[in-house]
């Protein structure tokens, strides 16, 4: 059974992904410093599987420590890694922090890659790659645009720093650029858990529809695009999640074309930012409570993706439509306002 570290796995993408790992076989560590999450996620994880996951309470900026888990567990095949901060609008607020965080623990896994001999690497990148392309639906050759945040840079720029270090190395790596994951884990036992008021449109829209937050703003409706709001990829988490096990398959099968490979995981549908707020409301019978404001500085216009290289090649399909994202994501949110005791307030930091 390929031992798979999984970093940042007790976050959103992380923690749906690690339930699909186990579920098709493989065995996971995870290593979180939950400076943006809580370990707590991992009791929904062991109910959907049926056991416990350790999780390395390490912060994978230290070299040193993040060394130690390499020499405690000498027989990890693979890993995918998540960790790293992602708000579009606080890096552009924070930059530094930014560059710091998401970098530095990306040279110290790598470095650890290269010094224990891990064959197989998997990087969380991001559609933010691709700036605000020219043309729209973009594919893996579509050329990266200037980025139009300190994330989106910092994607592209790890994306670099893969590439290189895999040129001058025994492994093998898969670039995922993600579109817009939302929703939640079918059993309703893991989900989206932002920390203070969400940045991301989907659970601003769930916290609106649920009382926890009074309104919601539509960052600009003036955009060139249908109906004046921005245009995303919005993808299922458990449609992403299933493509990294597909992915570590890919490499571990030595199905893999080249080295380093990208692949984009998206729907291929555009949706609007309105658009996403009308099929929520359709899914859940809640009118939301919104007004229209400024554009948000960093916000790419329109974006969604080609994909049928991951589909080709990974063997991936789709599961779940707009309205299962909603449902899901509804669900999931009503979960948290009933019971309170299943995480508790999310607080950063959190054991
Ligand atoms: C989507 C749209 C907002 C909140 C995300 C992740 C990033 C990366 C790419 C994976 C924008 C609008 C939002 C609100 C709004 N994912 N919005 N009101 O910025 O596309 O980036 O996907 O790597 O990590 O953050 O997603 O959900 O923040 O915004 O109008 O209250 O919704 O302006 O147009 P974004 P988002």
């Amino acid at each position: 059974m390929s031992k798979i570290l999984v970093t940042g796995g007790c976050g959103y993408i992380g923690s749906h992904t690690i339930v699909d790992l186990v579920e098709n076989g493989y065995e996971v560590i995870s290593v979180d410093n939950n400076s943006r999450s809580s370990s707590k996620i991992l009791e929904g994880v062991e109910k959907i599987i049926g056991k416990k996951i350790k999780n390395y309470k390490v912060d994978l900026c230290d070299y040193n420590d993040t060394h130690a888990i390499f020499m405690e567990n000498g027989d990890i095949e693979g890993i995918i890694h998540f960790a790293a901060y992602k708000s579009v609008g606080e890096s552009v607020e924070k930059p530094l922090l930014y560059f710091e965080n998401n970098l530095t623990s990306l040279v110290n896994l790598l470095k650890c890659v290269d010094e224990f001999g891990i064959p197989y690497f998997v990087f969380s990148s991001s559609c933010t790659v691709y700036g605000n392309p020219d043309e729209i639906p973009v594919t893996e050759a579509t050329p990266p645009k200037p980025a139009a945040s300190p994330y989106g840079y910092t994607k592209q720029m790890g994306e670099q720093i893969v590439n290189e270090f895999i040129k001058s190395s025994h492994a093998q790596a898969i670039l995922l650029r993600y579109f817009n994951p939302v929703g939640a884990h079918p059993s309703n036992w893991i989900g989206e858990m932002p920390i203070g008021k969400p940045a991301n449109l989907v659970p601003a829209i769930t916290q609106t529809a649920i009382g926890k937050l009074k309104s919601m703003q539509v960052h600009g409706a003036d955009y060139p695009t249908r109906d004046g709001s921005c245009l995303r990829d919005y993808i299922h988490v458990c449609d992403i999640a299933h493509a990294h096990t597909l992915a570590l398959n890919y490499l571990i099968e030595k199905r893999n074309k080249a080295a380093c490979e990208v692949f984009n995981l998206g729907t291929g549908n555009g949706v609007t930012v309105l658009e996403a707020i009308k099929a929520f409301e359709k899914i859940s019978g809640v009118k939301l409570n919104y007004t229209i404001g400024e554009r948000r500085p960093g916000d790419v216009i329109a974006i969604y993706a080609n994909n049928d290289k991951a589909k080709k090649e990974l063997g991936w399909q789709l599961k779940y439509s707009l309205d299962d994202m909603m449902r899901t994501a509804w669900d999931w949110e009503q979960r948290l306002e009933e019971d309170e005791t299943l995480y508790g307030e999310q607080k950063a930091g959190e054991n």
